[in-house]
């Protein structure tokens, strides 16, 4: 974004991409609706993240989510964002979100069945997925998007208030140096994950141990991983024996970005992608990163399996 030029009469902005994708796919509009409208509950969101200390936004609601996470006063005034601006799309139909207990049934003339639209909409695999994307707030707001064509990044230019292109077709190395993972639960970990990183403290070939890195938040984990390389897990542990990330709202769309960018995500025992939902608040283990990082791990799963 530096070296743009601020006269730059030509430049891919985010909203302008997807309608030229939209266009070019011959489709109905309905995502270009669809995204442009959650675009604008991101820009919502990062002015509120800028001014959230003057504003009071800091710190929590005083609540806990279905999933039992402390609920902050920006989660509680980002899922109103999303969901207003979402839902005066007209172009959704069942909205899940890890704030609110049940789905949210926006419309009734979508289905997937011949049946009223419910839940069971949403509970279907991450493979059927046509469009996932994130955004990341910090020093500058950034959007990952994937419309099934490979990742492009994009950050938003608080003068012009628009998204632009800033990476077209991102993709993750086939090997990084870091890993990724909440080693405080390492009394918990199964054996598989603790030789795992074992391996990466000690590398037996004699190479430099990775660096390891944490953020805490999937999503900055996850960035991180797909810039640079390397691998994140949230595996199983003694303390959660699914894992603690969503499939629905975490894990599916950050699988799609992962393997879209030519990288794996895995539970352990399948791609994430291909998990059959039952329950829209199901929680998976998560595995993802540079291909010959996940397979490294999975070699390790398949070793303990076979040694029990
Ligand atoms: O699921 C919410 C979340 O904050 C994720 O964004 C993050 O990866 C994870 O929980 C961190 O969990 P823990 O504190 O157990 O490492």
């Amino acid at each position: 974004m530096g070296d743009r030029s601020p006269f730059e009469t030509d430049m891919l902005t985010l909203t302008r991409y997807v309608m030229e994708k939209g266009r070019q796919a011959k489709g109905t509009g309905e995502l270009t609706q669809l995204l442009n409208s959650m675009l604008t509950a991101i820009k919502a969101i990062s002015s509120a993240v800028r001014k959230a200390g003057l504003a009071h936004l800091y710190g929590i609601a005083g609540s806990v989510n279905v999933t039992g996470d402390e609920v902050k006063k920006l989660d509680v005034l980002s899922n109103s964002l999303v969901i207003n601006m979402l839902q005066s799309s007209y172009s959704t139909c069942v909205l899940v979100s890890e704030e609110n207990k049940d789905a949210l049934i926006t419309a009734q003339e979508k289905r997937t069945s011949e049946d009223e639209p419910s839940e069971k909409d949403a509970l279907q695999p991450g493979r059927n997925i046509v469009a996932a994307g994130y955004a990341l707030y910090g020093s500058a707001t950034l959007v990952a998007l994937s419309t099934g064509q490979g990742v492009d990044l994009f950050m938003l230019d608080p003068a012009l208030g628009e998204f632009v292109l800033v990476e077209k077709d991102i993709k993750i190395k086939n090997k990084g140096k870091i890993y990724s993972l909440n080693e405080g639960y390492a009394k918990y970990f199964d054996a598989a994950t603790t030789e795992y990183v074992q391996k990466k403290k000690f590398p037996e070939d004699g190479s430099a141990p990775y660096g390891a890195r944490y953020v805490g938040s999937m999503v900055a984990d996850v960035h991180r991983t797909l810039v640079y390389g390397g691998i994140f897990l949230y595996p199983a542990n003694q303390k959660n024996p699914k894992g603690k990330l969503r499939l629905l709202y975490e894990c599916n769309p950050v699988a799609y970005i992962i393997e879209q960018a030519g990288g794996m995500a895995t539970t352990g025992t399948q791609p994430v992608l291909d998990v059959k939902p039952e329950a829209i608040h199901q929680r998976v283990p998560l595995i993802l990163g540079s291909p010959d990082d996940v397979q490294e791990y999975l070699t390790c799963v398949q070793k303990n399996q076979a040694g029990r």
